[in-house]
C-alpha cells in the first residue's frame, strides 16, 4: 500500500507540474502519464495497463467514460478519476493520439506455458458449447484490436486483464455490453488461461 500512497502523492504534485505544461498533450503524456504507464506506454509494472498501441478510439471512450465516473470499479475510482477530470476534449484527443502511436514491445513477464493452449484455442476459436465466442473476432486476429470499439489486447499484463474480466460480472463498466455477456461463459481457468495468453501474444 506503501507504493501506491506515494504514487498517489506524485500524481497530486504533478497535477500542479501539469498547469505549466498544459496545452501540449505529449508533453502531459511523458511528464505525468509516465509516472504509472511509462513514458512509451510499455509498462512493466502490472498494476498499470499497458497503453502502447492501443486503439486511439477505445482510449478516448475510456477516459471519456472515467472522467464522466461512468468506469467505476476500485482502482478506476482510486487511480484514474482525479486524472481524468482535469483533461478536457482536446487534451484527451492528443493523448490517445499519442499513446496509441507508440509501439509496442513484447512483454517478457514470465507465464505459465501450460496454460497457452488453452488460452489461444479460446481466443481464436471460443467454446461453441458453452456459448463462449472467439475473442479475436472483435480483438482482432493478433489481439491488435479494431477501429469498432474492441481494445487491443496483446501484451496486455494478464493480472490487469483478469482484473478487468472480474470487473465484466459488475456493471461497474456499463459500456461493455458485449463482455458482460461473455464473462457469464468463462469459468475461472479460463481466465488464466486466455490472461496468459493474450500477455504472451505479441
Ligand atoms: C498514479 C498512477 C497513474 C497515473 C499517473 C495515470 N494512470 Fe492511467 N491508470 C492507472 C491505473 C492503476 C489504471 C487501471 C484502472 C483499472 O484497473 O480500472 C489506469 C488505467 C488507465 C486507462 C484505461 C486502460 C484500459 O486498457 O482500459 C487509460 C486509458 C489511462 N489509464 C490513461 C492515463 C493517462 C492518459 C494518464 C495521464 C494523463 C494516466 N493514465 C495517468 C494509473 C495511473
Ligand atoms: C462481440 C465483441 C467482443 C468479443 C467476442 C470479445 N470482446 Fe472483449 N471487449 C469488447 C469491447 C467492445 C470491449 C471494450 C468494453 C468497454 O467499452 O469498456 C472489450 C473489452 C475487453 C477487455 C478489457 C480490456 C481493457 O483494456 O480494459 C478484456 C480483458 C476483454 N475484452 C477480453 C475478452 C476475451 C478474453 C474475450 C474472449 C473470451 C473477448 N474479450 C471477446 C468486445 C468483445
Amino acid at each position: 500500500m506503501k507504493l501506491i500512497n506515494t504514487l498517489l502523492m506524485l500524481g497530486v504534485s504533478l497535477t500542479t507540474l501539469w498547469a505549466e505544461a498544459a496545452g501540449n498533450p505529449e508533453d502531459l503524456a511523458r511528464q505525468w502519464c509516465a509516472n504509472c504507464h511509462t513514458a512509451d506506454g510499455n509498462s512493466t509494472s502490472p498494476l498499470f495497463p499497458r497503453l502502447a498501441g492501443q486503439q486511439q478510439g477505445y482510449l478516448v471512450q475510456q477516459l471519456q467514460a472515467l472522467k464522466a465516473h461512468n468506469r467505476s470499479d476500485q482502482s478506476a475510482h482510486d487511480y484514474m478519476w482525479g486524472i481524468a477530470e482535469t483533461l478536457d476534449d482536446a487534451t484527451i484527443n492528443g493523448i490517445a493520439a499519442y499513446f496509441a502511436s507508440q509501439k509496442p514491445l513484447p512483454n517478457t513477464a514470465a507465464v505459465d506455458s501450460s496454460l497457452l493452449s488453452r488460452g489461444q484455442q479460446l481466443f481464436e476459436k471460443g467454446d461453441e458449447a458453452r456459448g463462449t465466442p472467439a475473442c479475436a473476432a472483435c480483438h482482432g486476429p493478433h489481439g491488435e484490436g479494431n477501429e469498432y470499439g474492441g481494445p487491443r489486447l496483446a501484451g496486455q499484463h494478464a493480472m490487469y486483464l483478469s482484473k478487468q474480466l472480474h470487473v465484466f460480472e459488475t456493471a461497474q463498466r456499463p459500456s461493455a455490453v458485449a463482455m458482460q455477456a461473455i464473462i457469464k461463459t468463462l469459468n475461472e481457468e479460463d481466465i488464466k488461461a486466455v490472461t496468459a495468453y493474450l500477455q504472451s501474444l505479441h
